[in-house]
C-alpha cells in the first residue's frame, strides 16, 4: 500500500487492525527525520511511550540516545519507529497476528523515508523486517544487504539494560553503524562529483 505521510498517520491513528488497539493510549507512529539515512526498529512502544506517542523516551530510549550520540548523531539525523506502533500490554513480544497487522504500515515508512541503513533492534525487529529465524545472540554485528539497503541487528537496548556484559558488543555494532553511514556518505558524494 502506497500512502503520503499524511494519510498514514491519519490511518495509523484511526486502526483497530488488531487487538492492541483496545488498550493503547496514543499510537506510536515514529520520530525523527523523515529523510533520514538510518532508519531504527524496535519491537513496539512500551508505557511511556503509549503515554506520550513518541518511541523510545523511557529508560531504553535515553540509553539509545547516548548511544546515538556516543557515534556523533542525533534523533533529527535518524528515523525511530517499531515494528507494532500500539503499546502490548504488560510490554510483552507482539504476538505474530499482531506484528502482521502492523507490518503494512512499517513498509509505508520505509518506502517514505527511504533509508540507506536499517538497524534492527533486538530480536523481534530483526525477525520481522529480514529473516523469520534470526537469534540476535548469533547474528548481530552481521550486516546484511537486501535491495540496496544495509539492515544491522543488533541488541534491543532494554536488553543492555537487564544485562551490562551486552554493551561492549552493542558498541562494536554502533561503531560499524557509524563506520557505514560514512561510508555510504562519502560514496554518495563522490556520486555527484
Ligand atoms: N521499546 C521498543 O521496542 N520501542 C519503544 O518505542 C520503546 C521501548
Amino acid at each position: 500500500m502506497h500512502y503520503e505521510w499524511s494519510a498514514l498517520y491519519e490511518t495509523l491513528r484511526g486502526c483497530t487492525g488488531c487487538g492492541l488497539a483496545q488498550t493503547r493510549s496514543h499510537v506510536v507512529i515514529g520520530d525523527g527525520n523523515h529523510s533520514a539515512a538510518i532508519m531504527l526498529v524496535g519491537e513496539g512502544p512500551g508505557r511511556e511511550e503509549d503515554l506520550q506517542g513518541i518511541p523510545f523516551v523511557g529508560n531504553a530510549g535515553k540509553l539509545l540516545d547516548k548511544m546515538l550520540a556516543a557515534i556523533a548523531l542525533d534523533r533529527s539525523e535518524v528515523y525511530i519507529c517499531n515494528i507494532v506502533k500500539c503499546r502490548p500490554p504488560q510490554n510483552r513480544v507482539p504476538a505474530d497476528v499482531e506484528a502482521m497487522a502492523c507490518l503494512p504500515y512499517l513498509r509505508a515508512q520505509f518506502a517514505l523515508v527511504r533509508p540507506k541503513i536499517i538497524v534492527c533492534l533486538g530480536a523481534t525487529a530483526a525477525r520481522y523486517v529480514y529473516d523469520e529465524s534470526v537469534r540476535i545472540t548469533r547474528d548481530r554485528g552481521v550486516w546484511k544487504c537486501k535491495k540496496g539497503i544495509w539492515i544491522l541487528p543488533t541488541y534491543h537496548p532494554a536488553a543492555l539494560l537487564r544485562d551490562e556484559g551486552k554493551k561492549r558488543d552493542a558498541w562494536e555494532d554502533f561503531k560499524k553503524l557509524k563506520s557505514k553511514y560514512l561510508e555510504l556518505q562519502q560514496k554518495n558524494m563522490e556520486k555527484k562529483e
